[in-house]
């Protein structure tokens, strides 16, 4: 039997993750979120000091590195790594490892297989272009960049953490470019792909735009 799938791509900070959650969990689908796949590599590299540049000590780790995403919960070889993997420094590092053709090869085939699987909502960079570019549904979510920093320093904020604002936006500029000028994969809209301009939208407001044109 066929599987719906529902890609969500965009930029840092834009919301995906919220909004993807929140989608899933009316659709009564699962939610996967590509990202915290990226970050659980980037974390093992800086934990084990590995860099995309060693090629074969990274194809080594990759092959003795088990990812697993589960019900909102990041499982890096069978470990709990939700909450670590949350931090500028595995930002970073998710968005260099994200550039590395073997680590890219790996996760996609893993994000097929759960979308061949079972019905879901996948977030990301390149879902609505690469991972399943027959997705029924592709969305493209973004937000300024401005927007985008205020909303990742409050998130921060509430977490307890210091935040610096021109840091954050500057996180966010470099993120962006990083993804949008890689060579394999880059970040784009999907010419299939409705664009969700969320800077001046809710939350809620953003869920529903998103809900009605799926169950419309
Ligand atoms: O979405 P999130 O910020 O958690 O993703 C972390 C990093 O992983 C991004 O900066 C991006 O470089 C990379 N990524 C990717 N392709 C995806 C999802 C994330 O390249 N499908």
């Amino acid at each position: 039997k066929e599987t719906i799938r529902i890609a969500i791509d965009g930029p840092s900070g834009a919301g995906k993750s919220t909004i993807a959650r929140a989608v899933a969990e009316k659709l009564g689908y699962d939610y996967i979120d590509t990202g915290a796949m990226y970050r659980a590599v980037g974390y093992k590299m800086n934990q084990q000091g590995v860099s995309i540049e060693e090629e074969e000590k990274l194809k080594a780790m990759l092959e003795e590195t088990e990812i697993d995403y589960r019900s909102g919960v990041i499982y890096l070889d069978g470990a709990d790594v939700s909450s670590k993997i949350r931090t500028p420094e595995v930002s970073m590092a998710a968005s260099a490892c994200a550039a590395s053709p073997a680590v890219r090869t790996k996760l996609v085939e893993e994000q097929r297989a759960i979308g061949h699987k079972t019905n879901v909502v996948m977030d990301g960079r390149d879902i609505g272009t690469n991972v399943f570019t027959d997705a029924q549904y592709k969305f493209f979510l973004t937000a300024t960049a401005e927007e985008r920093a205020h909303r990742r320093c409050r998130e921060l904020q509430e977490k307890g953490q210091e935040v610096n604002f021109s840091d954050t936006l500057k996180d966010i500029e470099q993120r962006d470019y990083n993804d949008s000028h890689r060579a394999l994969n880059p970040l784009c809209k999907a010419e299939d792909a409705i664009e969700v301009d969320s800077t001046h939208l809710t939350i809620n407001e953003t869920i529903n735009k998103i809900y009605e044109y799926i169950t419309n």
